[in-house]
């Protein structure tokens, strides 16, 4: 019969894989608990219209790359490209400024893409992200900064450094719009068909086109204007003070006067952290300020900042620097001797023992040869092996690091593991 396979762009994570995922996933909820924010955990798929309006109809992945569908009553769904369109929803629907503001919240959870699958970009792929929502403060744009940097310091990632860029309020990207319009006027024969319309109804889009000859024509010719020099005084201080406080917490960033960013709600400061060795997806997360979203799905007019980081990515980043020790093992293997009657029960009881006591243990039930449960006790990583004795409470212990055996009985096997941990 035909096998059937996983769907294209997406990934099984093994034994063995999944524990650098774990680490990642304590390490999130550590740091996000320590700066106070909460979880939030909404639906894999929403109406469809959520994402138009947000991200925006002209972005590649509203246009492209949505996996879409109408279900049996007709509705438009979409499973979720990305997180905070739904966590605005759900603080709309919720009214959750009513708890008081600014409300801080993290979520972790698979997001959806039609792209082409290759190294660091799946269709199924993950992020863990914050959104701070109804606080205007720049401490707010440095502290989701921070602590992203937090995470990703724990989790051994070294070398990093934050790109930024300031897109501005309205009246800021009503000025920059004019004269970005005329100079995209001036090159339009060199624009891909997409842009050419982009160039009339959202401009800013053709900044972060990916088609190479579309680009080149863009950002080679050296005359593109930036966005910088048309930031209205405040947008400037703004930007001024966020640069600030960054450098005066110790967060290296430089300055990209040409990032956009792929979605179409940032109002403020924009941000991404790149890391080398991952090829063409080099881009590990991003965010920014998003002021007028709340308002425009519908909610009290709120500002709000965040940023979503790739696990995938960050996973690839990790094993690139040999970071996070891929999985520990168990503490205990309890060998099932096949000389005693009932070996297996025996081994089962004693594994019961050393698990209720707080420690990880694993058993044979297979009635392997003793050669064999040694070669899987090897294999689960366990620190000690345990040899039941047959009837006698004591057992053999072999401290696998060391290499020798004495025996024991539980309550001093468990004295001793309590006291080792
Ligand atoms: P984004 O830049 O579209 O931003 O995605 C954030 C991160 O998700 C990227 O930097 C990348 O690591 C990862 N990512 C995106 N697409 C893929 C893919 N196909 N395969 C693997 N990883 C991928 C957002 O999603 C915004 N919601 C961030 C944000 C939060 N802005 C404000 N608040």
């Amino acid at each position: 019969m035909e096998s059937i396979h996983a769907i294209k762009g997406t990934i099984d994570t093994l034994p063995g894989e999944i524990e650098r995922w774990h680490a990642i996933e304590m390490t999130v909820r550590k740091w996000t608990g320590l700066f106070g924010y909460s979880e939030i955990r909404t639906p894999v798929f929403e109406d469809t219209r959520l994402f138009e309006r947000s991200i925006g109809e002209d972005s590649d992945i509203v246009g492209k790359e949505m996996y879409t569908f109408t279900d049996m009553g007709g509705r438009r769904i979409t499973l979720r490209p990305e997180g905070t369109a739904s966590v605005v929803r759900a603080f709309i629907e919720h009214s959750l400024d009513q708890r008081g503001l600014p409300q801080s919240l993290w979520y972790m959870g698979p997001m959806f893409r039609q792209e082409r699958p290759q190294k660091g970009r799946q269709r199924q792929f993950h992020q863990f992200g914050v959104e701070v929502i109804g606080g205007k403060s720049e401490l707010l744009d440095v502290e989701v900064m921070e602590l992203f940097d937090r995470i990703a310091c724990d989790l051994g990632i070294t070398g990093r450094e934050y790109a930024v860029n300031y897109l501005g309020g309205a009246e800021s990207r009503e000025r920059y719009r004019t004269i970005l319009v005329e100079f995209l006027d001036a090159i339009e024969s060199a624009l891909c068909p997409d842009c050419q319309r982009r160039r009339r109804t959202n401009p800013l889009r053709v900044l972060d086109c990916k088609v190479p000859g579309c680009r080149e024509a863009v950002h080679g010719s050296g005359n593109l204007p930036k966005i910088v020099e048309y930031l209205s005084r405040d947008d400037l201080a703004s930007y001024g003070r966020i640069k600030d406080i960054l450098g005066s917490n110790g967060i290296a960033f430089r300055e990209d006067p040409f990032l956009v960013r792929g979605l179409d709600y940032y109002t403020g400061i924009v941000f991404e952290m790149h890391l080398k060795g991952l090829g063409a997806q080099s881009a590990v997360m991003g965010g920014g300020r998003y002021d007028a979203l709340v308002g425009e799905l519908g909610g009290p007019d709120l500002p709000a900042v965040g940023f979503a980081c790739g696990m995938e990515r960050l996973i690839l980043a990790m094993e690139n620097l040999g970071s996070a020790s891929a999985g520990n093992g168990v503490d205990v293997f309890v060998v099932s001797s096949p000389e005693f009657t009932n070996a297996a029960d025996a081994a089962y009881a004693l594994a019961r023992e050393v698990r209720l006591a707080g420690f990880s243990a694993a058993f044979d039930s297979q009635g392997k040869s003793v050669k064999a449960q040694m070669r899987a006790a090897s294999r689960s990583g366990a620190k000690y092996v345990l040899f039941p004795c047959g009837t006698t409470d004591a057992f053999e212990v072999k401290d696998m690091a060391a290499s020798d055996q004495k025996t024991m009985n539980m309550d001093a096997f468990l004295a001793m593991l309590k006291e080792k941990s």
